[in-house]
């Protein structure tokens, strides 16, 4: 008998037909023939990043979050410079990608005696590692019916600080001119978030940042999928070529009372050119308040050598400065992601929904918008999401990520047992409805009793095993 063609519906990566290799390739090709860019580009970068590109993102930025259906004090962004005056970038830093950044948002601001974390579940796994070396206890909080469960949220909260108090908790780290250790840090994706694809509420992120406020929080956001939306009805009456809501940053920039000069204000949300340009670019950004951003510049690794990508930033800034980078998203990736999505609802609804799983209508804020990678399934109750991926794996050739992947390491009190992801970015367009009937075979057979026990299969993957799928 034939082996299966392997589908796998676990990696989180984008289709090699979806990178923006002949836009990176004019781009290397500019920066490169330009002394005056190749120059500095190849030797060590100011700490914060290079300039040219600090100014292009934070243009870019301000143009895409400027969003007449916003709130009227979100909407009011004048560039995302730090006075509102002249904006000079002070509020972006260059990084190395939204993970790697992660792991220095940490080193500066995290004390590991001092700081507790609470990650958002179902959780993007592989942050989990990156507070776990930072030598940071994590918690976990649901998602509840908004993007937080914001009442056990502030009891968790309240609780940690009695304790802390009880205890007389004191940190490990020296104080440093430059940083400021946060008592808690709130980690979320709140856009079309990895795994769940749910977008927190508006309302939900104006009350995640008082909560921020009121207990010494530093917010960070992974906001890796904002730049990748479209409409799930009639497709022609919504152009969506700018943000749907503001970021959990720009509520921090603009809720009274705003933050002034000197303070570091409550948020931070990271930003990469992986989703939108290529993972490999390892090129990424981050805004937040200018105190933050220039404390951020002053972790050791910057500090030695400057940021990191110096010589990717270049050419990402001649990919941004021709346009070719917004032309890419909106020509390539959009059209695709839609037909990829519409592709893979279609096939759920025909075979599995009739099985009784279910998978949420895509919604934001009342209107029918769906973005990122991902597609979550909730199993029937009796249905095991990891019996299901076992035997998807032996059975069909098939890889699917089950909910348990996604609990929090170290606090697995929200279990996701009857759940799964899909990603509709990495297959073949042609493949992604076989999956799915692929799938739907499994489902049955587990329903029948025809599943077997947890284990019983020849491969498990195990948490640690899987960075490969991001
Ligand atoms: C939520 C989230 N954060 C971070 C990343 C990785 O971003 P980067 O490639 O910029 O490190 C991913 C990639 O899947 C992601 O889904």
């Amino acid at each position: 008998m034939v082996a299966k063609k392997q589908i796998n519906l676990l990696r989180g990566w984008p289709n090699p037909a979806l990178l923006a290799s002949s836009a990176i390739q004019t781009a290397a090709a500019k920066a490169l023939s330009d002394p005056q860019v190749s120059t500095p580009g190849l030797l060590y970068g100011p700490d914060p990043g290079y300039q040219p590109l600090r100014e292009s993102i934070s243009r870019w930025l301000s143009d895409y979050y400027r969003n007449p259906s916003l709130g009227p004090a979100e909407a009011s962004h004048n560039g995302t410079g730090g006075n509102g005056d002249e904006d000079d970038g002070d509020r972006i830093c260059i990084t190395g990608g939204a993970s790697q950044n992660l792991a220095c948002l940490l080193q500066v601001f995290t004390d590991p005696l001092y700081t507790r974390v609470w990650m958002v579940a179902p959780c993007y796994f592989l942050a989990c590692r990156i507070f776990e070396d930072a030598g940071l206890r994590t918690r976990a909080v649901g998602e509840g019916a908004e993007g937080v469960d914001l009442e056990a949220l502030e009891k968790g909260l309240e609780e940690c600080e009695r304790e802390a108090n009880a205890e007389k908790k004191v940190g490990v780290k020296l104080p440093k001119p430059w940083s400021k250790i946060y008592r808690h840090v709130i980690y979320a994706v709140p856009a079309f978030s990895n795994p769940s694809g749910r977008t927190m509420a508006l309302s939900c992120r104006r009350s995640l940042v008082q909560l921020a406020r009121k207990y010494d929080a530093l917010i960070i956001t992974d906001d890796v999928y904002d730049f990748l939306h479209w409409p799930t009805s009639s497709p022609s009456s919504q152009h969506l070529t700018r943000a749907i809501l503001p970021r959990l940053v720009d509520i921090d920039r603009t809720l009274e009372p705003v933050p002034g000069k000197e303070d570091f204000g409550n948020a931070v949300s990271n930003g990469t050119f992986s989703k939108i340009a290529g993972p490999g670019v390892r090129t990424g950004w981050a805004e937040a308040t200018p105190k933050l951003i220039y404390g951020l510049s002053q972790c050791g690794s910057s500090r030695s050598g400057g940021a990191p990508s110096q010589l990717t930033a270049t050419i990402i800034n001649s990919l941004l400065q021709s346009g070719d980078l917004e032309e890419h998203i909106e020509k390539v990736l959009k059209p695709a992601f839609t037909r990829r999505y519409n592709l893979m609802m279609s096939a759920i609804t025909r075979n599995l929904t009739p099985l009784g799983v279910k998978v949420e209508e895509g919604k934001v804020e009342g209107k029918d918008i769906f973005g990122g990678y991902f597609i979550w399934l909730e199993l029937p109750e009796k249905v095991n999401a990891e019996i299901v991926s076992e035997r998807c794996r032996e059975r069909e050739n098939l890889v699917v990520a089950p909910g348990d992947l996604f609990e929090v390491h170290g606090d697995e009190s929200i279990k996701f047992q009857n759940s799964l992801r899909l990603c509709f970015a990495w297959e073949e367009e042609g493949d992604l409805e076989e999956g799915v009937k692929r799938l739907a075979r499994v489902v049955k057979d587990v329903m029948e009793g025809k599943g077997g026990e947890i284990g019983g299969g020849r491969m498990k993957a195990s948490k640690q095993d899987l960075g490969e799928f991001r």
